[in-house]
């Protein structure tokens, strides 16, 4: 299965230790584990930028970065080898393992890192760490400071700065190597698969779940460990609710389903949209907003390119979707006024995407100096644009209302333009429908 190569972490590991000033440490603690209810355990994902820096599996590890250290920059805080929790738990890689299977210069046991820690942060100028997203681990960082605080008078010097390690380390993140390109394609063509077959599973007496279960059987015979966020599968109205997760709802003959799923491969995340018939066959009017969203998501791809602005794209929907909703009857005015006046986001509320990377909404500025980013290549992206009639919606006529469609991709920037991670995968009314049918003749 595609993965992260140890070499591209100690290239990252280096990258980043080669943009810190001088004389500074790097601290970043892994993820917890997450009680779900009593003894049961949710199921465990690394924090990302630890992930990222270290391929490091296990919780309770801290990894800490200090350029010029003489005894190793790169040092690994983690569990001791312990053969009556391995047995129950699981291998742990201990120190051993963090420095010949990890590439860690130096490791300890997490238990002594109150001992050990504050000595290795003593004398350093600066502190890189994400304040405020870990509020447990900002207190003990707090209490390895105040150690070498008390001990002043005797000569210790405390760091004078502390500096978001956010800005350096999400902006290596937003730009993909090769590397994590080989793994989001992996990741993406599973969750192609995935969708082709909840497409071929559907018919109308089936509940949404049982289209859920088509796509975890995809993601975890790919080799998914999970999806990269909570599986949409929302039939009919449900479409028209955009982070919809009961997913319980019977599929009615006539009603579409808007899926929105992708798995995680290694930490990298897919994200995925189809709208599909329950029973294989568009509407009329399921068919034009359909195609009126197919045609804004040409236009956005159209707009993703080296020198062209992030919001060119988010742009490119809102003027075709305007303008279709204005042909179709269902907003009336000039296209420039309604956009003026936000009149379309009765019907497209949401963006048109996001970075996408190790995260599903990956990390990454929109904006620099006020302006928005310029696409560069390597940058992912997903491109999502959706129409969504509400029920309730007493300004247009009533066969339109309770349509929810999305179409969502995920493309990489090129040299030229974009390449489109997700193809393979029916997108055009002829082409979903040509897929349902058949599939249905084989049931036959
Ligand atoms: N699945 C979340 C999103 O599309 O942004
Ligand atoms: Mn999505
Ligand atoms: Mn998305």
């Amino acid at each position: 299965m595609a993965s992260i190569p140890k070499s591209e972490y100690a290239r990252r590991r280096k990258a980043l230790m080669e943009q810190m000033e001088p004389n500074s440490i790097a601290i970043l603690p892994a993820a917890a584990v997450y009680i779900r209810n009593r003894d049961v355990e949710h199921i465990y994902r690394q924090d990302s930028d630890f992930q990222y820096l270290s391929g490091f599996p296990e919780p309770e590890a801290v990894l800490a970065l200090i350029p010029g250290r003489e005894h190793g920059e790169y040092v690994l805080f983690c569990r001791e080898r312990n053969p009556e929790r391995e047995l129950w738990d699981g291998h742990r890689a201990g120190q051993d393992g963090a420095i010949s299977e990890y590439g860690a210069d130096d490791a300890f046991p997490i238990g002594d890192i109150d001992d050990i820690l504050p000595g290795l942060i003593e004398g350093r100028d600066r502190v890189y760490y994400a304040l405020g997203t870990n509020q447990e681990f900002d207190r003990h960082l707090m209490e390895w400071i105040n150690v070498i605080r008390s001990k002043a008078s005797r000569g210790a010097q405390p760091p004078s700065e502390f500096v978001a390690l956010n800005h350096l380390l999400h902006d290596m993140r937003l730009f993909k190597s090769a590397a994590e390109l080989k793994v989001m394609r992996a990741a993406a063509a599973i969750s192609v698969r995935a969708h082709i077959r909840a497409m071929q599973a559907s018919r109308a007496g089936l509940h949404e779940y049982h289209l859920e279960a088509e796509l975890d059987y995809e993601f975890r015979k790919g080799g998914a460990k999970m999806p990269a966020y909570g599986s949409i599968v929302a039939a009919g109205r449900n479409g028209c609710i955009l982070h919809y997760q009961e997913n319980d709802a019977l599929l009615r003959n006539g009603d579409l389903v808007l899926i929105d799923a992708g798995c995680e491969i290694d930490c990298y995340a897919s994200d995925i949209t189809r709208t599909f018939p329950v029973n294989g066959t568009f509407s009329a009017e399921q068919k034009a907003i359909y195609e009126l969203v197919l045609e804004s998501q040409e236009a956005a791809f159209a707009e993703i390119g080296p020198g062209k602005h992030w919001n060119l794209a988010h742009e490119a929907t809102v003027k075709v979707i305007t303008a279709g909703l204005v042909r179709l009857g269902l907003l009336h005015g000039s296209v420039d006024e309604l956009i003026a006046s936000e009149a379309y986001k009765a019907f497209y509320m949401h963006r048109a995407g996001h970075w996408l990377g190790m995260d599903v909404h990956d990390v990454g500025e929109y904006k620099l100096g006020g302006e928005w980013r310029v696409l560069e290549p390597g940058m992912a992206l997903t491109v999502e644009p959706g129409i969504y009639i509400a029920t309730d919606n007493a300004d247009v006529p009533k066969k339109w209302r309770g349509i929810g469609i999305r179409i969502e991709d995920d493309v990489v920037v090129t040299r030229k333009g974009c390449d489109i991670l997700t193809e393979g995968l029916p997108r055009t009314v002829a082409e979903v429908e040509a897929l349902m049918a058949a599939a249905r003749t084989q049931a036959a």
